[in-house]
């Protein structure tokens, strides 16, 4: 076989070699880069397999949110079915679906069984793509990013001009996507773990505390929290109105409105005073000024109360937050967290991975006497500040 000719049913890898051999080659067989200097041709190799790899996630995004949009996921999830016999269960096209089963095969996402052209969820993938109770549940993360993707020209823009763009002002997909993402990993660690790390909280919460949720969104922090106590009151604070118009519904919906207020507040701005326990989820280092923010948070609590701060796990230097969840957060940190701090009063712009030594000097700035990290998971990083 000569370079240029593509066998389709050489394994991916090999399709690679023979792509870039002819794409690179300059007719002797040898191989340059622009600028003159040898190509390393299996490293070139590697980075163009991760290029296909990251392109198919890409545009893999948007299948992902089609399944859960149309419930494709929690359909197959009943056993194996033909294309045919998923197109009836959901009444969608099967042409459509067969195109989109056959993506889902090949990224892994769903089971292909050759034998009998019948398509499947491994125990592992429902668990990830079908059960929205599962601490692992990820269609939310996908619309999070597709619902990112839609600012980039203006982000793009933004790189020239240096102007912000607030948190208010994305897509939908974004404010959905961030709580159906984030709830889960909150329901799987919060009560169980990150408040009983807490020195003295768990107690406080469990006879009856006042509890802000500071930067809430669509309030699934809150709500997590006024489940597991019942004696506790909450009061949900976001200074973006539709998230706070959600979160009432929710706190309604689930018969807590009760005990639960939501209302649209900044930081620096929000009611109350004497709170037992204040709580950031996500959401300091989206803000412009997050030393002004924890002034305000000291000031609203009581002697003895606690700030929990929960931020995205992050190493303080950039050499060592090069890794796939370092990634993540930067690229979401790019579209998003820097953005709307930069569209806000001061614009610290601290970054979705800004780590434990800025954490501590915002929180100390602002006149706390003590921090310490409380508890951690590879996603996120929780400190305890005390006045
Ligand atoms: C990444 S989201 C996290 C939302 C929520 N805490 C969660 O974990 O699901 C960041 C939130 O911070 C809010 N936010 C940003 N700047 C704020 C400010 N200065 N005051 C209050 N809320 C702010 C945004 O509106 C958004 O809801």
């Amino acid at each position: 076989m000569r370079a240029g000719e593509l066998a389709w049913d050489l394994p991916l890898d090999e399709q690679h070699r023979l792509c870039d051999a002819d794409r690179f080659s300059k007719g002797d067989g040898s191989m340059s880069a622009a600028q003159g200097t040898a190509l390393d041709m299996d490293k070139l190799n590697a980075f163009i397999g991760q290029f296909v790899t990251d392109l198919g996630a890409s545009v893999h995004t948007g299948m992902v949110v089609i399944g859960e949009k149309l419930g494709l996921y929690k359909a197959l999830n009943a056993g194996p079915m033909t294309s045919r016999q998923l197109a009836a269960k959901t009444q969608t096209d099967e042409r459509y679906l067969r195109e989109w089963l056959s993506s889902q095969a090949a990224g892994g996402y769903i089971t292909y069984h050759a034998e009998t052209d019948t398509f499947s969820l491994s125990p592992e993938q429902s668990f990830a793509l079908a059960d929205e109770g599962s601490p692992a549940y990820l269609p939310g993360a996908f619309e999070l990013a597709l619902g990112s993707l839609a600012a980039v020209p203006r982000i793009a823009e933004a790189f020239r001009s240096g102007s912000g763009m607030g948190w208010h002002e994305h897509a939908d997909g974004v404010f959905h996507g961030c709580e159906k993402f984030f709830r889960p990993g909150y329901a799987a660690n919060l009560v169980s773990s990150w408040i009983p790390a807490l020195t003295d909280v768990q107690a406080k919460l469990e006879r009856g505390a006042r509890v802000a949720d500071v930067g809430c969104g669509k309030g699934a922090s809150t709500l997590l929290m006024a489940k597991a106590f019942p004696k506790s009151r909450f009061y949900g604070f976001d200074y973006h109105d539709q998230s706070i118009e959600a979160a009432q519904e929710a706190a309604k919906h689930e018969g807590l409105a009760d005990r639960v207020t939501f209302s649209v507040a900044k930081a620096k701005e929000f009611t109350g005073k004497d709170y037992d326990f204040v709580a950031v989820f996500d959401c300091l280092h989206d803000m412009g000024d997050p030393v002004g923010a924890a002034e305000h948070v000291r000031r609203s609590l009581a002697p003895d109360g606690t700030w929990m701060i929960v931020e995205p796990f992050a190493n303080d230097q950039l050499k060592d937050n090069l890794n796939p969840v370092g990634r993540v957060y930067y690229s979401f940190s790019t579209l998003l967290c820097t953005p709307c701090s930069r569209s806000q009063e001061v614009g610290l712009c601290l970054g979705a991975q800004a780590g434990e030594e800025k954490i501590r000097e915002v929180v100390r700035s602002a006149g706390f006497t003590r921090f310490r990290r409380a508890t951690q998971t590879p996603f996120n990083i929780v400190y305890e500040a005390r006045p």
